[in-house]
């Protein structure tokens, strides 16, 4: 159904930022939990922290979708000019792929190696991935190599939403925050 308000509505906002709160603190718990030298505890600490949040952002991005899908997104104001406008809507693409890939190929990595995650264990989940070797391996190479991706663009976007907020003043921050009401 297209929008025709000028900012996000509750819910969109709710998302992105409880989404944007978890992701950044995923990452650098991911960096941190395969650093060798930790102690073993703080490790599994870790290791649960990153598996069932990353789970629970899979199920938040899948939300998001659904609910992007009925609500457009509001139009950028017109001050913004067209390129810019192009390559927004390239990097929130890619944002969202990423999105989708970072936490299934993390799921893949850890049921293909026979490890646990802890949330759906104990919900009596089954694992959807059989136990194989090279399929955890793949998985992990992108997994690895789409972190490194997401950090570049979470980024970008950050720098591109704080120079509209702090220097052109033009309300595409405002369009998104604060995180409640709107
Ligand atoms: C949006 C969600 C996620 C993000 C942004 C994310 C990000 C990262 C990053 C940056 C690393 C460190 C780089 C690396 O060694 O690969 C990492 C490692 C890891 N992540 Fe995730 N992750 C997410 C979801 C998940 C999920 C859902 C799982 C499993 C259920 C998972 C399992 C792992 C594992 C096992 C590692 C260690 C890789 C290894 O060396 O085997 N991740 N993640
Ligand atoms: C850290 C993870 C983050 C991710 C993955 C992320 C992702 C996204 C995505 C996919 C959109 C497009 C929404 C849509 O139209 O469907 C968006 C919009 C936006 N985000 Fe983020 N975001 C993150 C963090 C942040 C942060 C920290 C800021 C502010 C400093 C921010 C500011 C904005 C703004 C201003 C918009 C609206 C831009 C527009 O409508 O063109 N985001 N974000």
């Amino acid at each position: 159904m297209p929008d025709t308000r000028s900012t996000y509505r509750p819910p969109a906002r709710l998302l992105h930022w409880s989404m944007a709160v978890l992701i950044l603190a995923t990452i650098p718990v991911g960096l941190l939990m395969t650093q060798e030298g930790l102690a073993r505890t703080l490790q599994n600490s870790l290791y649960i922290f990153h598996k069932n949040v990353g789970v629970l952002l899979l199920i938040l991005v899948l939300l998001r979708l659904v609910y992007r899908a009925r609500r457009q997104p509001p139009p950028l104001p017109a001050s913004v000019p067209d390129w810019q406008h192009r390559i927004a809507g390239l990097s929130h693409l890619a944002l969202y792929a990423l999105l989708v890939i970072m936490p299934v190929a993390g799921y893949i990595r850890v049921r293909a190696g026979g490890f646990p995650i802890e949330a759906l264990d104990a919900m009596g989940v089954p694992g959807f991935v059989p136990r194989s070797d090279a399929l955890a391996e793949t998985a992990q190479t992108i997994h690895y190599f789409g972190g490194l991706a997401l950090m570049a663009l979470v980024a970008l976007h950050i720098g591109a939403a704080l120079h509209h907020a702090v220097i052109r003043k033009d309300g595409v921050f405002s369009r998104i925050w604060p995180p409640f009401g709107g």
